[in-house]
């Protein structure tokens, strides 16, 4: 099995939390995505039928409720597909709907420069270094 290489995307600064952004590595696209200051990696191929699935809507969902109540969670942890409304986990790219047998492919996500700049990010507060790598 081939080794996965880790490849920088961009600083953790530049990916504030609720954004994304869309890269391309290897020839596949990839969305990244920085859920409450976590970070995910998801391909940018939806399942059903090929749209580009990180290009939707991010939101939440519905937990099955009582006539006239709902119970609204996981704001910022879907991704709803821009042509069918297929939804999908962020964090394991599992869909809402089968989440056993419809998946989108995912990729581990590190955030790396910390530690060696651990004692001057101390000093100046920020950790301007860290950068996102997304390891395919
Ligand atoms: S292509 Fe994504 S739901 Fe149909």
């Amino acid at each position: 099995m081939k080794e996965k290489q880790g490849h920088e995307i961009c600083k953790v600064a530049e990916l504030p939390v609720g954004e994304r952004v869309i890269v391309e590595i290897n020839g596949r696209s990839i969305g990244v995505f920085n859920v409450e200051g976590e970070f995910y990696a998801l391909r940018n191929l939806c399942p059903h039928e090929g749209a580009e699935l990180c290009k939707g809507t991010v939101t939440g969902m519905n937990l099955p409720s009582e006539v006239g109540e709902y119970n609204w969670v996981r704001e910022g942890e879907i991704l709803r597909c821009p042509w069918h409304a297929w939804e999908f986990d962020i964090k394991t790219g599992k869909s809402i709907f089968n989440p056993h047998k419809v998946r989108v492919a995912c990729y581990d996500v590190e955030v790396e420069g910390a530690e060696e700049k651990a004692v001057e990010s101390f000093k100046v507060g920020v950790n301007d270094d860290e950068m996102v790598v997304v390891y395919v």
